[in-house]
């Protein structure tokens, strides 16, 4: 008896109970939760969300540019997504001249709207269920490089078949490491055009200083188009492209929210890691974050350093800047959030107990010390790959020495003068937004930080040599950013004039370097890693199936996997800390008191300011104000940024941009008392539109109820 309710205890410990919003849910088995959803105050059915049968909400989500998600608003193609998700396409239109970035831009007519030639997004045809096909003649018995094979040939030919006869593409994704197979099914776009962004002031209020943080003033919007060729397929950009015509599109609701109302969240989540053996998680909280936290520091300080000197530089590195501090500032509040849920300790009980189950089923019994076996053999190399990814490929001159060396590999049978004109073009993209003095002060503070805490042996004997010939990482950065021809545009552009051949780049420092660190990996690290990593599949894919079996009663979700999913949860405020309260929204009136023309954060822009003073906010408005965010319950992750956040009715609310601070290690552990997503309310997004950027014309292509 005693066991058993410890196991119980364990199992809520473990599995935050089911009154939680915990769950990523894949839309097509939406129909397996929707009574639970109805009952928290849902009134669509599972066939308004997903159908392969009729137009359904799935058809006005498309994944956006592979990282974040957006969502149609028009039956002309308009799509709304974050500004943060936008950020790169505004940067890249974006000069000392015409500085988008810092006064938005608007497309005052379809003419104006500017193309993005690397942007694409894509539509969810269908999914299916397609484990029986996957593993047709694989047998129990079999290794698993089989397995591997089978799978391989299987998935191959489910998408062949897939896309016989038609535009789409697809891939068979495994879920719950390998225990079950779905096929997904995509129409993709690639004429994609910028419509509006508000200014950065107001599109990244608060900066990185409110970055995964509430209370939150973030009007993190901004609108593209989607175009299409004249028969409505997906077509490469041409003028004659038309905006395309989508099967559904949402109806926008100005009703706002209050505490309590349901919420759902639909989109692509990232990764999550919810079902992982707790020696990962201690090797995420007492390792890797902590050194990728400082690398990142180091790197965070020198742009910041050089970015406050000049506007140019400024614009140039806005966004590689965002996305460096981004993953920096999450991975400390997911630090702190393992720390404070205890999260190693839950899962070594949980271990416990499952051993304990175990004893008696040979599937399972002795799994969990393989794991952790295999474990102790992956970390000091896994430790070695994050540091060659973090301090020695996150240097912007050996980035791209490792990337002309893949297209000079690749392109081996082009013409030389082919082959350099890619390269070029592939140049010209890096130069424009390249600082040499930045990547260089870098380049000096983390490659010294891999000096001293990787390990010799995982380092390229090329490296320890270099280093003792030159005596430090400063004369090696010297040497690097003074000789190789990718230090200097002009010089490089000379080399490659003629055309490119096989030793244009051998003998230049910068590829030297780089091949070293390429060579050390594909022979000392990477055939170990491959093997200990093929032989976790096999043993998660068992525990996982093990962990289903021990704990019946949880409802399980497959981890995130960059495939569309369902959260749906309430609006809700939390208790960050003792005798705090946050509530669920906040409004212009914050803006206001955090307005700060001193502090390049919170300094908005004077146009706001006279709206305010005037209290123009047209219809916009709930008690008399302006309300800007709000946090509900929905389990997201990265990739959910612009995801529509919907109501009880399917309008369109808001868009999903962010999680709270206390609730950033939602990816390993979800707690149902501190996590939460963070949205921007629709109606601060309109209010935008109309007032401050005068953009009337968008707001009657929308749909919107009262
Ligand atoms: N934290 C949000 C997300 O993970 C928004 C990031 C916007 N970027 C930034 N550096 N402020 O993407
Ligand atoms: N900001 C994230 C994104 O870009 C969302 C999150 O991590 O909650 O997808």
């Amino acid at each position: 008896m005693k066991r058993l309710l410890l196991s119980c205890l364990v199992l809520v410990l473990t599995f935050s109970n089911l009154r939680a919003d915990e769950g990523m849910w894949l839309p097509f088995l939406i129909k397996e939760r929707i009574a639970h959803m109805q009952e928290k105050g849902f009134k669509l059915t599972a066939e308004d969300l997903y159908s392969i049968n009729k137009a359904s909400l799935k058809d006005a989500i498309v994944h956006f540019g592979g990282g974040c998600t957006a969502e149609l608003i028009s039956n002309q193609g308009l799509i709304l997504t974050n500004h943060h998700c936008g950020f790169r396409q505004i940067q890249s239109h974006s000069s000392v001249e015409h500085d988008y970035l810092k006064d938005g831009f608007w497309a005052a007519s379809q003419k104006e709207e500017l193309p993005n030639p690397k942007l694409d997004v894509r539509f969810l045809v269908r999914m299916e269920d397609v484990t029986d096909k996957i593993l047709d003649s694989y047998k129990e018995s079999m290794t698993e490089s089989q397995r591997e094979k089978i799978v391989a040939t299987n998935s191959a030919k489910v998408v062949s078949e897939a896309t016989k006869g038609n535009h789409y593409e697809a891939k068979v994704e495994s879920l719950y490491y390998g225990n079950q197979y779905f096929l997904f099914v995509y129409e993709t776009f690639t004429d994609v055009r910028l419509v509006g962004a508000p200014p950065s002031s107001i599109g990244k209020f608060g900066g990185d200083t409110d970055n995964w943080m509430w209370p939150r003033h973030t009007g993190d919007f901004s609108l593209f188009r989607i175009y299409a060729g004249k028969d409505n397929k997906p077509a490469p950009y041409s003028k004659e492209n038309v905006p395309y015509v989508p099967k559904k599109f949402f109806t926008i609701s100005t009703k706002g929210v209050n505490e309590g109302d349901f919420t759902l969240v639909y989109g692509y989540p990232g990764r999550t890691q919810q079902y992982v053996h707790s020696e990962a998680v201690r090797y995420i909280l007492e390792k890797s974050n902590p050194h990728k936290i400082k690398l990142r520091t180091l790197r965070l300080d020198v742009q910041r350093a050089e970015m406050a000197k000049s506007q140019e530089v400024r614009i140039k590195y806005a966004s590689k800047n965002a996305s460096v501090s981004n993953a920096w500032k999450k991975w400390q509040g997911e630090s702190k959030g393992i720390i404070r849920l205890n999260t190693v300790d839950k899962k070594v009980t949980f271990e416990e107990e499952f051993n304990k189950w175990a004893q008696d089923k040979p599937n399972y019994n002795g799994l969990l010390r393989k794991i952790s076996l295999l474990y102790s053999k992956l970390e000091p190399y896994s430790f070695a790959i994050e540091y060659y990814n973090e301090a020695i490929i996150a240097n912007e001159i050996v980035k791209l020495a490792r990337d002309v060396s893949y297209i000079v590999k690749r392109g081996s049978k082009m013409a030389p003068q082919v082959l350099a004109k890619n390269v070029k073009s592939m140049l010209e993209n890096f130069y424009k937004d390249y600082y040499l003095p930045i990547d260089k002060k870098i380049f000096i503070a983390i490659v010294n930080e891999y000096d001293t805490n990787v390990p010799n042996d995982m380092k390229p004997p090329y490296f320890r040599e270099l280093k003792e010939k030159l005596g430090s990482v400063d004369k090696i950065a010297e040497e690097l950013y003074s000789k190789s021809l990718l230090a200097d545009s002009n010089k490089v552009y000379r080399a490659i004039k003629d055309g490119i051949s096989n030793s244009t780049f051998t003998k230049d420092p910068a590829f030297v370097f780089f091949n070293a660190f390429n060579d050390n990996n594909l022979k000392n690290i990477k055939p170990i890693t491959d093997k200990i990593q093929r032989e976790l599949a096999l043993l998660y894919r068992t525990y996982m199936k093990g962990q289903m079996e021990f704990a019946k009663e949880h409802n399980f979700y497959p981890d995130a996997n960059s495939t569309l999913r369902i959260a749906y949860g309430n609006v809700s405020g939390y208790k960050p800390a003792d005798a705090i309260y946050y509530k669920h929204y906040s409004t212009i009136e914050g803006i206001m008191e955090k307005d700060n023309p001193g502090i390049y954060d919170y300094n908005i822009p004077q146009e706001l300011r006279d709206v305010y003073a005037n209290r123009d906010f047209g219809k916009w408005t709930q008690d008399g104000t302006v309300p800007v965010c709000f946090v509900a319950t929905n389990h997201t992750s990265g990739g959910n940024s612009g995801s529509p956040i919907i109501n009880a009715d399917g309008e369109l609310i808001g868009i999903n941009f962010d999680r709270v601070w206390e609730g950033t290690m939602s990816d390993i552990d979800f707690d149902p008392e501190m996590c939460r997503n963070i949205s921007l309310d629709i109606r601060y997004a309109l209010f935008i539109i109309e007032k401050v950027a005068g953009a009337t014309h968008l707001i009657e292509e929308m749909n919107i109820s009262q």
